[in-house]
């Protein structure tokens, strides 16, 4: 299979189901599973919420730039990357280089519904939540579709179904 040597990685808005997806992915294929965001909280050893209450997005943004770095070094890992890695452009160029990127696409009315209540994301911790996913989609959907070689659409029902549809999605690239 074509992409096998390199990784497959997921990007996509929060709630999207990045990390679940990409467990999943992982199991499949056999092989470890990363996700940018959890390692960013090992490293530093306090929640992510924290580190943006301390250092600001921008303090934040530096860690996830050297931690995609890093996991983009790596060889035949799936990776889950948080909402905004696209925002940078040399993450954008590392994720595209390090193999197979596939957006995962939800409509914010649905990301909405999915996350509703979450208190561990701060960019949701906002009066209006459905607005912030409105206007976060309209800055990064073009983005997340520059830095993807596919795109998974995700329905309102997900989970094993969404699991098989990715694998039959990386299945038709890689015949091509
Ligand atoms: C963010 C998404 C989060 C996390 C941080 C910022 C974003 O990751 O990296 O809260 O800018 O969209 P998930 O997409 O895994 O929730």
């Amino acid at each position: 299979m074509e992409n096998m040597a390199g990784n497959f990685i997921l990007v996509g808005l929060m709630g999207s189901g990045k990390t679940t997806l990409g467990r999943r992915l992982a199991e499949h294929y056999q092989r470890p599973f990363h996700d940018s965001d959890h390692v960013i909280v090992q490293r530093s050893g306090v929640s992510i919420s924290e580190i943006f209450a301390v250092e600001g997005e921008d303090g934040f943004r530096a860690r996830e730039g050297a931690v995609i770095a890093e996991l983009c070094s790596l060889k035949g890992i799936v990776l889950a990357t948080g909402g905004g890695a696209v925002l940078s452009e040399d993450n954008r160029n590392a994720l595209r280089r390090s193999g197979l990127v596939v957006y995962l696409h939800v409509l914010p009315e649905v990301l909405f519904k999915r996350v509703r209540g979450d208190r561990s994301r701060p960019l949701l911790q906002v009066e209006d939540p459905l607005a912030r996913f409105r206007q976060l989609y309209a800055e990064r959907d073009g983005l997340y579709r520059e830095t993807a070689h596919l795109v998974l659409e995700v329905g309102v029902v997900s989970g094993r179904h969404a699991l098989r549809q990715l694998i039959e999605l990386i299945r038709q690239h890689s015949e091509n």
